[in-house]
């Protein structure tokens, strides 16, 4: 069906702590081509300040009931005021955008690597891949037990593991530092979050020879490759993180 630009409902904002809340909606039209990695680009009305739209990553897609949700971390003037934004009122979204992660073959180990708010793709992939047979590993990384999001969902989809910085809860660490990552074997690894986190992942995947997609949340205006503020530097010359990506293979990247 290609982008498409349309006003979804507010169905729910649901705050899970003091900076993250979720936005469910309800899509205008058909959603059955949005692919996990694809982000919409939200428009923030009334206000001239942010004129701009904010790009959010599908954190959750209901196919049958046309719903979407988007995992929101208050990070300044758009996201507070998509904050304040109650059921009954619509969003402009333009959708869907970027490519998508790629699918494992048959048969292949995957491990889900997400820290803080990066487990907002990762849920949506984690959906896709358990109705596609996959078995899935899953390790979600926060600074303390009381920022833990998103736990339960990915219960559902495959064996999750925790860790925390403080050591509050689940392994005392980065993931990067998890035995799992350390010493575990995988064919394909997925990660979202800080750009240090997937830096660390990034070089232990390279130094396993495992295949290994990041998703990166570059700055971003136009989110449809015409302004060219979201350049990022790979082997294959400047790429756009709002067309190219934001998916990356790790190899492709000059980190
Ligand atoms: C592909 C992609 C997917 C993303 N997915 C999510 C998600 O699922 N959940 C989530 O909470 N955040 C996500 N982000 C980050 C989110 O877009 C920013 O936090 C948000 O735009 C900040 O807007 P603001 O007005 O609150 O902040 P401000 O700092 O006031 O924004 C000012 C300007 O900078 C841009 N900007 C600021 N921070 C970022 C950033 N980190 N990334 C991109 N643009 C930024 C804004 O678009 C805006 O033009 C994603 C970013 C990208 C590129
Ligand atoms: S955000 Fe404008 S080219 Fe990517």
């Amino acid at each position: 069906m290609g982008k498409r630009i349309g006003d979804f409902k507010v169905l729910k904002n649901s705050r899970l702590n003091q900076d993250h809340f979720i936005l469910e909606l309800l899509s205008p039209d058909s959603i059955e081509d949005i692919m996990p990695g694809q982000f919409a680009e939200i428009r923030i009305d009334k206000n001239k300040e942010t004129f701009l739209r904010r790009p959010f990553s599908f954190h959750n897609v209901d196919f049958r009931r046309n719903k979407v949700e988007f995992l929101i971390q208050i990070a300044g003037k758009g996201t507070h005021m998509l904050s304040q934004i109650a059921p009954g009122e619509y969003l402009n979204l333009i959708y869907p955008l970027g490519n998508s992660f790629t699918m494992p073959e048959k048969g292949e180990k995957v491990i889900l690597v997400g820290g803080g708010c990066g487990v907002a793709p990762l849920l949506f992939l984690s959906q896709k891949l358990y109705f596609n047979g996959v078995t899935q590993d899953i390790i979600l990384g926060y600074r303390t037990r009381e920022r833990i999001i998103e736990y339960t969902k990915f219960l559902e989809f495959g064996k999750v593991y925790v860790a925390t910085e403080d050591g509050s809860e689940g392994f005392k660490g980065f993931v990067s530092n998890h035995p799992l990552i350390v010493d575990g074997k995988y064919d394909r690894i997925y990660c979202c979050g800080p750009e240090p986190m997937m830096k660390k992942i990034a070089l232990i995947a390279k130094s396993k020879n495992t295949f290994c997609e990041v998703s990166l949340e570059n700055l971003m205006a136009c989110g449809m490759g015409v302004c060219l503020c979201c350049a990022v530097k790979t082997i294959k010359g400047n790429l756009l993180t709002c067309t190219d990506g934001p998916v990356f293979n790790i190899n492709d990247l000059e980190w």
